[in-house]
């Protein structure tokens, strides 16, 4: 497969081109020669064009790619090595959504052929990629894995608005059904990993690897949102006790945050998924999830609080709300927890405006029914700062004094603007 991949004699396939799996459709492209496949015509129009839809990509990373974009399963068939890349959301109960990835194995099983490889790259729960894929696999392309076609399973690790860690500086975890085709996968990716490749022992040590990863981070950020919570009725801030306590070299950098987006936030639930139908009811995880998922409805709380406390009537209030994505310095809305923060605040009855850098107005509208400003207006009674986008963390402090009543509340999630704000009342986590 290696050889027949780097003399151009067969094609990769890139099942999924969003943040994931367009990079790596790209970068391979750059060696061999690679059939891009994505359901969404609108975004295949758009790479085909050069442009990135999920804005990560400049159009330089384009350039000198020997790749095919289309939306024709049929094209597919043209390549004997398929990466499947495609989103592993959760419902409206945090239970694993796995149809993009059933219906991509089923797009990859009818035109699977003797000799193929399939490789996920999704984040599952351990255990999915041979009970829920390979089924599907093998019955649309009446086929047996092991025999006729390989499968293996390889997390990936970038970190959406990072320009450091890109995909090629990246340890790469692999994983292969046997030990042939594990080897088969890993040098395959040694094509375009700079950083190299960890060989895992089998496909749910690879899988678990991945979600253990993220599920680590939920529980850490968790853990300091716990912090903040009691800090709050301590009266001390908890950037501050941060900073002193991280002046110890093996106390870990964390912080207090919301915890949105379609990794950090949904990749505990596959876990916890997992570990309840193994008979086992996993109390850190859940409890890491109480708790990020609780953040933004409390940090609306803080603010009506203290809106209250001025003495004014929260149905009256005028509230401005900086950054709607997930995290900062990215476009992405999907699974934002600022919205809980608006929610609550709206549930008072208190008007909110909201702004962000970035995000797309039609989608927050599509996805979140909200009608994102261009910019401020008028005065208010509170400003939030949610997201802190590098276009945000330079304001000083006559910059939001320009928004915001005489008795108006700077709100920093983040705690960004500590030290900045002194003629304001100022809250953070
Ligand atoms: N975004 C990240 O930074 C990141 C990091 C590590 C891992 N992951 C994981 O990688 C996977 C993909 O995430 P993403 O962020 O790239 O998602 P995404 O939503 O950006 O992109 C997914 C793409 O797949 C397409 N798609 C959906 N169903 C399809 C199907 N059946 N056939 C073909 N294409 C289909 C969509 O149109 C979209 O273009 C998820 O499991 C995610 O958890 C994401």
């Amino acid at each position: 497969m290696y050889n027949k991949l780097i003399n151009k004699e067969t094609k990769l396939s890139l099942i999924g081109l969003g943040y994931v799996g367009l990079p790596i459709a790209l970068e391979f492209a750059k060696k061999i020669k690679v059939v891009g496949f994505d359901i969404k015509p609108e975004r295949v129009d758009l790479m085909k064009k050069g442009i990135d839809p999920s804005n990560e990509l400049t159009s330089d990373a384009f350039k000198n790619s020997d790749i095919l974009f289309t939306c024709d399963p049929k094209d597919l068939k043209e390549a004997s090595f398929h990466i499947i890349a495609v989103p592993t959301p959760t419902n409206i109960y945090n239970l694993p959504d796995l149809t993009p990835v059933l219906k991509a194995s089923e797009t990859v099983g009818k035109i699977l052929k003797k000799g193929d490889y399939v490789v996920y790259e999704s984040t599952v729960y351990p255990g999915c990629t041979e009970e829920d894929c390979i089924p599907v696999l093998e019955k649309f392309s009446k086929l047996s894995v092991g025999k006729d076609f390989k499968v293996g399973f390889s997390p990936e690790r970038i970190n959406p608005g990072d320009q450091n860690h890109t995909l090629t500086k990246i340890i790469k975890v692999t994983s292969g059904c046997d030990p042939e085709s594990a080897e088969n996968i890993a040098k395959i990716y040694e094509i375009i990993i700079k950083a190299g490749v960890y060989r895992a022992s089998s496909i749910k040590v690879a899988e678990a690897a991945k979600i253990i990863e993220n599920t680590q981070r939920d529980i850490n950020i968790a853990f300091m949102n716990e912090l903040s919570l009691i800090f709050n009725r301590l009266g001390v801030n908890t950037f501050e006790v941060l900073e002193a306590a991280g002046t110890k070299w093996n106390f870990l950098k964390f912080y207090p945050g919301l915890v949105g987006g379609h990794c950090i936030g949904v990749d505990p639930y596959y876990l916890s998924f997992k570990a309840k139908a193994l008979g086992y009811h996993p109390q850190m995880i859940d409890s890491g999830r109480f708790i990020n998922d609780s953040m933004g409805r409390y940090i609306g709380k803080q603010t009506v609080k203290k809106i209250i406390a001025t003495g004014m009537n929260p149905n009256k209030a005028r509230v401005l709300v900086m950054g709607i994505t997930f995290k900062e310095d990215v476009t992405d809305i999907r699974n934002s927890k600022v919205v809980d923060i608006i929610t609550e605040l709206t549930e008072f009855g208190i008007t909110v405006d909201v702004i962000d850098p970035g995000a797309n107005a039609h989608e927050v509208h599509e996805e979140y029914k909200l009608e994102l400003k261009n910019q401020p207006s008028g005065k208010y009674d509170a400003i939030i700062l949610a997201v802190s986008h590098r276009e945000y963390i330079k304001f000083e402090e006559k910059w939001f004094s320009s928004f915001l009543n005489k008795e108006g509340i700077i709100i920093d999630v983040k705690g960004v603007l500590r030290g900045k704000i002194n003629s304001h009342p100022y809250w953070s986590l």
